[in-house]
Protein backbone atom coordinates (compact mmCIF):
# COMPACT_ATOMS: atom_id res chain seq x y z
CA UNK A 1 0.00 0.00 0.00
CA UNK A 2 2.58 2.40 -1.11
CA UNK A 3 0.47 4.97 -2.55
CA UNK A 4 -2.22 5.03 -0.16
CA UNK A 5 0.93 5.30 2.72
CA UNK A 6 2.54 8.26 0.97
CA UNK A 7 -0.51 10.23 0.59
CA UNK A 8 -1.29 10.22 4.39
CA UNK A 9 2.08 11.31 5.19
CA UNK A 10 2.24 14.12 2.55
CA UNK A 11 5.58 13.87 2.52
CA UNK A 12 7.79 17.05 1.55
CA UNK A 13 11.25 18.31 1.45
CA UNK A 14 12.40 19.08 4.94
CA UNK A 15 10.68 17.04 6.30
CA UNK A 16 11.71 14.49 8.86
CA UNK A 17 10.17 11.16 9.00
CA UNK A 18 10.33 7.53 10.59
CA UNK A 19 10.09 4.05 9.46
CA UNK A 20 9.64 2.30 12.37
CA UNK A 21 9.68 -0.94 10.36
CA UNK A 22 12.24 -0.78 7.77
CA UNK A 23 12.27 -3.97 6.37
CA UNK A 24 14.27 -3.81 2.61
CA UNK A 25 13.88 -0.26 2.70
CA UNK A 26 11.26 -0.15 -0.03
CA UNK A 27 8.90 2.15 2.04
CA UNK A 28 11.35 4.19 3.37
CA UNK A 29 12.79 4.92 -0.02
CA UNK A 30 9.63 6.39 -1.68
CA UNK A 31 9.78 8.35 1.21
CA UNK A 32 13.21 10.11 0.58
CA UNK A 33 12.58 10.04 -2.87
CA UNK A 34 9.04 11.93 -2.55
CA UNK A 35 10.72 14.23 0.59
CA UNK A 36 14.24 15.60 -1.58
CA UNK A 37 16.14 17.01 -2.30
CA UNK A 38 16.70 17.28 1.83
CA UNK A 39 14.05 15.15 4.06
CA UNK A 40 15.41 13.09 6.09
CA UNK A 41 14.60 9.62 7.22
CA UNK A 42 15.39 7.50 10.99
CA UNK A 43 14.74 3.98 10.24
CA UNK A 44 14.54 1.59 12.86
CA UNK A 45 15.00 -2.26 12.23
CA UNK A 46 15.73 -5.17 14.83
CA UNK A 47 16.95 -8.05 12.76
CA UNK A 48 20.53 -7.64 11.49
CA UNK A 49 19.69 -9.09 7.86
CA UNK A 50 16.82 -6.69 6.94
CA UNK A 51 18.93 -3.75 7.90
CA UNK A 52 21.91 -4.84 5.94
CA UNK A 53 19.21 -5.21 2.84
CA UNK A 54 18.38 -1.48 3.51
CA UNK A 55 21.20 -0.64 4.16
CA UNK A 56 22.26 -0.93 0.38
CA UNK A 57 18.89 -0.20 -0.80
CA UNK A 58 18.97 3.31 0.24
CA UNK A 59 23.04 3.59 0.11
CA UNK A 60 22.16 6.38 -3.03
CA UNK A 61 20.38 8.87 -0.05
CA UNK A 62 23.48 9.67 1.89
CA UNK A 63 23.34 11.18 4.92
CA UNK A 64 19.73 11.66 4.57
CA UNK A 65 19.19 8.34 6.15
CA UNK A 66 19.83 7.44 9.71
CA UNK A 67 19.79 3.74 10.65
CA UNK A 68 19.19 2.11 14.08
CA UNK A 69 18.86 -1.50 15.40
CA UNK A 70 16.85 -0.99 17.53
CA UNK A 71 13.57 -2.20 18.65
CA UNK A 72 11.35 0.39 17.77
CA UNK A 73 9.38 0.59 21.23
CA UNK A 74 13.21 2.96 21.79
CA UNK A 75 11.78 5.29 19.40
CA UNK A 76 10.93 8.22 22.35
CA UNK A 77 14.45 7.95 23.21
CA UNK A 78 16.13 8.33 20.09
CA UNK A 79 14.11 11.30 19.23
CA UNK A 80 12.85 14.82 20.77
CA UNK A 81 9.22 15.49 21.40
CA UNK A 82 7.55 16.93 18.67
CA UNK A 83 10.97 16.64 15.95
CA UNK A 84 9.10 14.13 13.59
CA UNK A 85 6.48 14.98 10.49
CA UNK A 86 5.26 11.30 10.09
CA UNK A 87 5.84 7.76 11.90
CA UNK A 88 5.33 4.44 9.83
CA UNK A 89 4.32 0.87 11.26
CA UNK A 90 4.22 -1.48 8.76
CA UNK A 91 3.93 -4.40 10.96
CA UNK A 92 4.45 -8.13 9.88
CA UNK A 93 7.51 -10.12 8.05
CA UNK A 94 10.19 -8.91 5.52
CA UNK A 95 10.03 -11.27 2.85
CA UNK A 96 13.82 -11.98 3.60
CA UNK A 97 12.60 -13.50 7.06
CA UNK A 98 9.67 -15.41 5.59
CA UNK A 99 11.33 -16.45 2.26
CA UNK A 100 14.90 -17.41 4.05
CA UNK A 101 13.96 -21.05 5.40
CA UNK A 102 16.92 -21.27 8.06
CA UNK A 103 14.86 -17.95 9.75
CA UNK A 104 12.07 -20.67 10.84
CA UNK A 105 9.26 -18.30 10.41
CA UNK A 106 7.51 -20.32 7.49
CA UNK A 107 6.51 -23.99 7.42
CA UNK A 108 7.11 -24.24 3.93
CA UNK A 109 10.26 -25.45 3.11
CA UNK A 110 12.52 -27.13 6.70
CA UNK A 111 14.18 -24.92 8.94
CA UNK A 112 14.85 -24.70 12.31
CA UNK A 113 12.28 -23.57 14.40
CA UNK A 114 13.27 -20.38 15.41
CA UNK A 115 11.06 -17.45 14.41
CA UNK A 116 13.09 -14.20 16.26
CA UNK A 117 13.14 -11.04 14.33
CA UNK A 118 16.33 -10.03 16.70
CA UNK A 119 18.96 -12.67 16.44
CA UNK A 120 20.03 -10.83 19.96
CA UNK A 121 17.13 -12.19 21.78
CA UNK A 122 16.55 -15.07 23.68
CA UNK A 123 13.81 -17.62 23.43
CA UNK A 124 13.25 -19.10 20.16
CA UNK A 125 9.92 -20.86 19.33
CA UNK A 126 11.81 -24.10 19.84
CA UNK A 127 12.47 -22.89 23.30
CA UNK A 128 8.31 -22.62 23.77
CA UNK A 129 7.56 -25.41 22.36
CA UNK A 130 9.94 -27.84 24.14
CA UNK A 131 9.47 -26.03 27.29
CA UNK A 132 6.50 -24.23 28.25
CA UNK A 133 3.55 -25.84 30.28
CA UNK A 134 0.81 -27.17 28.33
CA UNK A 135 -1.48 -24.35 30.00
CA UNK A 136 0.45 -21.72 28.56
CA UNK A 137 1.13 -23.22 25.24
CA UNK A 138 -2.88 -23.49 25.05
CA UNK A 139 -2.78 -19.81 26.57
CA UNK A 140 -0.81 -18.59 23.43
CA UNK A 141 -2.48 -20.54 20.75
CA UNK A 142 -5.64 -19.86 21.37
CA UNK A 143 -5.09 -15.99 22.72
CA UNK A 144 -2.36 -15.18 19.68
CA UNK A 145 -3.68 -17.91 16.61
CA UNK A 146 -7.17 -17.44 18.10
CA UNK A 147 -6.75 -21.25 17.10
CA UNK A 148 -9.99 -23.60 18.06
CA UNK A 149 -8.33 -26.63 18.20
CA UNK A 150 -5.52 -25.69 20.52
CA UNK A 151 -5.84 -27.94 23.51
CA UNK A 152 -5.77 -30.87 20.94
CA UNK A 153 -2.49 -29.30 19.07
CA UNK A 154 -0.68 -28.76 22.72
CA UNK A 155 -1.77 -32.28 23.42
CA UNK A 156 -0.30 -33.57 20.16
CA UNK A 157 3.31 -31.16 21.17
CA UNK A 158 3.32 -32.48 24.48
CA UNK A 159 3.05 -35.83 23.85
CA UNK A 160 5.44 -35.80 21.01
CA UNK A 161 8.15 -33.70 22.51
CA UNK A 162 8.39 -36.60 25.44
CA UNK A 163 9.21 -38.63 22.97
CA UNK A 164 12.19 -36.02 21.56
CA UNK A 165 12.35 -32.50 21.09
CA UNK A 166 10.54 -30.42 18.36
CA UNK A 167 13.44 -28.79 16.48
CA UNK A 168 12.20 -27.96 13.27
CA UNK A 169 9.65 -25.92 11.12
CA UNK A 170 8.39 -29.43 9.15
CA UNK A 171 8.35 -31.03 12.39
CA UNK A 172 5.82 -28.75 13.76
CA UNK A 173 3.96 -28.77 10.88
CA UNK A 174 3.23 -32.69 10.92
CA UNK A 175 2.07 -32.29 14.57
CA UNK A 176 -0.46 -29.79 13.75
CA UNK A 177 -1.96 -31.65 11.03
CA UNK A 178 -2.42 -34.20 12.74
CA UNK A 179 -3.67 -32.99 15.55
CA UNK A 180 -6.75 -31.50 13.41
CA UNK A 181 -9.31 -33.39 12.16
CA UNK A 182 -9.51 -34.13 8.58
CA UNK A 183 -12.57 -32.77 7.79
CA UNK A 184 -11.99 -29.27 9.28
CA UNK A 185 -8.70 -28.82 7.08
CA UNK A 186 -9.36 -26.14 4.83
CA UNK A 187 -7.40 -26.54 1.58
CA UNK A 188 -6.76 -23.05 1.01
CA UNK A 189 -4.87 -22.45 3.70
CA UNK A 190 -2.79 -24.43 5.72
CA UNK A 191 -4.13 -25.74 8.92
CA UNK A 192 -0.50 -24.40 10.45
CA UNK A 193 -0.90 -21.33 9.95
CA UNK A 194 -2.40 -19.88 13.01
CA UNK A 195 -0.12 -22.31 15.51
CA UNK A 196 3.13 -20.57 13.59
CA UNK A 197 1.21 -17.21 13.75
CA UNK A 198 0.94 -17.65 17.42
CA UNK A 199 4.09 -18.81 18.77
CA UNK A 200 5.91 -15.84 16.31
CA UNK A 201 3.77 -13.38 18.06
CA UNK A 202 4.66 -14.36 21.48
CA UNK A 203 8.71 -14.89 20.79
CA UNK A 204 8.71 -11.59 19.25
CA UNK A 205 6.30 -9.74 21.73
CA UNK A 206 4.65 -8.29 19.36
CA UNK A 207 1.43 -7.19 20.54
CA UNK A 208 3.45 -5.51 23.57
CA UNK A 209 5.67 -3.80 21.27
CA UNK A 210 2.91 -2.27 19.59
CA UNK A 211 0.91 -1.81 22.58
CA UNK A 212 3.85 0.39 23.82
CA UNK A 213 5.02 2.47 20.82
CA UNK A 214 1.13 3.37 19.87
CA UNK A 215 1.09 4.76 23.08
CA UNK A 216 4.80 6.57 23.39
CA UNK A 217 5.00 7.30 19.71
CA UNK A 218 2.95 10.03 18.91
CA UNK A 219 4.50 12.28 21.60
CA UNK A 220 7.66 12.79 18.93
CA UNK A 221 5.30 14.17 16.36
CA UNK A 222 5.27 17.20 15.40
CA UNK A 223 1.51 18.80 15.79
CA UNK A 224 0.52 18.08 12.29
CA UNK A 225 2.46 14.96 12.16
CA UNK A 226 0.86 11.61 11.02
CA UNK A 227 1.24 7.88 12.35
CA UNK A 228 0.91 5.27 9.87
CA UNK A 229 -0.04 1.91 11.25
CA UNK A 230 -0.33 -1.65 8.71
CA UNK A 231 -1.29 -4.24 10.30
CA UNK A 232 -2.06 -8.27 9.54
CA UNK A 233 -4.47 -9.63 11.75
CA UNK A 234 -7.35 -8.70 13.75
CA UNK A 235 -5.08 -8.40 17.19
CA UNK A 236 -2.91 -6.01 15.64
CA UNK A 237 -5.74 -3.93 13.78
CA UNK A 238 -8.16 -4.31 17.00
CA UNK A 239 -5.14 -2.48 19.11
CA UNK A 240 -4.46 0.24 16.96
CA UNK A 241 -7.80 1.26 16.10
CA UNK A 242 -8.91 1.08 20.56
CA UNK A 243 -5.40 3.33 21.11
CA UNK A 244 -6.25 5.55 18.16
CA UNK A 245 -9.68 6.04 19.55
CA UNK A 246 -8.48 6.54 22.90
CA UNK A 247 -5.99 8.89 21.83
CA UNK A 248 -8.46 11.17 20.31
CA UNK A 249 -10.39 11.09 23.29
CA UNK A 250 -7.53 12.47 25.36
CA UNK A 251 -7.15 15.09 23.21
CA UNK A 252 -4.06 13.90 21.18
CA UNK A 253 -4.75 12.64 17.94
CA UNK A 254 -7.15 12.57 15.55
CA UNK A 255 -7.78 9.63 13.66
CA UNK A 256 -8.06 10.23 9.65
CA UNK A 257 -9.18 6.44 8.78
CA UNK A 258 -12.82 5.62 10.16
CA UNK A 259 -12.13 2.44 8.65
CA UNK A 260 -9.15 0.98 7.82
CA UNK A 261 -7.58 1.83 4.28
CA UNK A 262 -7.31 -2.27 2.50
CA UNK A 263 -4.91 -2.74 -0.63
CA UNK A 264 -6.59 -2.33 -4.27
CA UNK A 265 -7.91 -5.45 -5.99
CA UNK A 266 -4.78 -5.06 -8.43
CA UNK A 267 -2.54 -5.01 -5.54
CA UNK A 268 -3.93 -8.15 -3.85
CA UNK A 269 -3.62 -9.83 -7.16
CA UNK A 270 -0.22 -8.80 -7.88
CA UNK A 271 0.93 -9.41 -3.98
CA UNK A 272 -1.45 -11.74 -2.80
CA UNK A 273 0.17 -11.72 0.96
CA UNK A 274 -1.31 -8.06 1.46
CA UNK A 275 -4.72 -9.46 1.31
CA UNK A 276 -4.73 -8.96 4.92
CA UNK A 277 -3.28 -5.43 5.11
CA UNK A 278 -5.00 -2.63 6.98
CA UNK A 279 -4.02 1.03 7.06
CA UNK A 280 -4.91 3.44 9.86
CA UNK A 281 -3.45 6.62 10.19
CA UNK A 282 -4.16 9.08 12.69
CA UNK A 283 -2.91 12.81 13.01
CA UNK A 284 -1.31 14.72 16.14
CA UNK A 285 -3.18 17.78 17.83
C1 LIG B 1 6.56 -5.92 6.80
S1 LIG B 1 8.23 -5.62 7.14
C2 LIG B 1 8.49 -3.99 6.59
C3 LIG B 1 8.67 -3.86 5.12
C4 LIG B 1 9.03 -2.46 4.68
N1 LIG B 1 7.96 -1.52 4.92
C5 LIG B 1 9.44 -2.39 3.23
O1 LIG B 1 8.87 -1.58 2.47
O2 LIG B 1 10.35 -3.13 2.81
C6 LIG B 1 8.28 -5.44 8.89
C7 LIG B 1 9.67 -5.29 9.47
O3 LIG B 1 9.54 -4.76 10.78
C8 LIG B 1 10.51 -5.31 11.61
N2 LIG B 1 10.03 -5.20 13.00
C9 LIG B 1 8.95 -5.82 13.53
N3 LIG B 1 8.83 -5.48 14.82
C10 LIG B 1 9.84 -4.63 15.11
C11 LIG B 1 10.25 -3.95 16.29
N4 LIG B 1 9.58 -4.09 17.44
N5 LIG B 1 11.34 -3.14 16.22
C12 LIG B 1 12.01 -2.99 15.05
N6 LIG B 1 11.69 -3.63 13.89
C13 LIG B 1 10.61 -4.44 13.92
C14 LIG B 1 10.64 -6.74 11.13
O4 LIG B 1 11.89 -7.28 11.48
C15 LIG B 1 10.42 -6.59 9.61
O5 LIG B 1 11.65 -6.54 8.94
Amino acid sequence: MVEEVMTFLKCEPGHTYVDATLGGGGHASEILKRSGPDGMLIGMEWDEEALSEARKTLLSFGDRVKLFRENFVHLPDLMKPESADGILLDLGLSSIQLEKGERGFSFRGEGPLDMRMDQRMDGSAADLVNNLSLEELESILSQYGEERWAKRIVRAIVQEREREPIRTTEALRKIVHRAIPRRFQSRRIDPATRTFQALRIRVNEELENLQKILETGWKILKKGGRMCVISFHSLEDRMVKETFRALEKQGKMVILTKKPVTPSEEEQKRNPRSRSAKLRCAERI
